[in-house]
């Protein structure tokens, strides 16, 4: 659903296979219907924090949205990230889910630029205490 109607190739990402990539899904009723993908990977203008994880993918279907799915993939991927000794996950945010990410505790950092096919977008990232 995030590249609705263009081809599933597109929902490859750089990075899907290695070993610290990790992809978490929500299931009800056996059916996937939210996701999101983590990869150790920096943030050029965040130089604060050494190691870091890069947020993608997160999608939950229009359906099942605003039931706190999405929330709930975080709540289980930051404890792997800091296992990891990562404490700044980021993301490129597409502008209509930065409501949401505020909501999760991210921050907007830098001007709104935008990703080719995509759309405008904000740098966001949250420190993990
Ligand atoms: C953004 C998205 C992933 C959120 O998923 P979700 O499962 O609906 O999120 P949650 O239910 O966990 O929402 C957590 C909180 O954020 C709020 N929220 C959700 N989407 C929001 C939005 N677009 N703007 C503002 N607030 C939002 C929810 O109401 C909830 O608030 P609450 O705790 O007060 O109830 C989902 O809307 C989506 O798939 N959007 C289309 C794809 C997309 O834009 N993905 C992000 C790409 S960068």
């Amino acid at each position: 659903m995030l590249r609705a109607n263009r081809p599933l190739e597109l929902a490859k990402f750089e990075g899907d296979d290695l070993d610290q990539t990790f992809h978490l899904g929500a299931f009800i009723d056996n059916k996937l219907v939210s996701v999101a993908s983590f990869y150790f990977e920096n943030h050029p203008l965040l130089t604060e924090e050494p190691y870091q994880y890069r947020l993608r993918g997160m999608a939950t279907l229009p359906e099942y949205q605003r039931k706190g799915l999405s929330s709930e993939l975080l709540r289980v991927a930051f404890p792997i990230i800091k296992q990891n000794l990562c404490t700044l996950v980021w993301c490129n945010a597409r502008e209509s889910a930065v409501g949401y990410y505020q909501k999760v505790g991210f921050e907007k950092m830098g001007e709104i630029f935008e990703v080719p096919d995509v759309g405008p977008h904000y740098l966001m990232f949250k420190k993990l205490d």
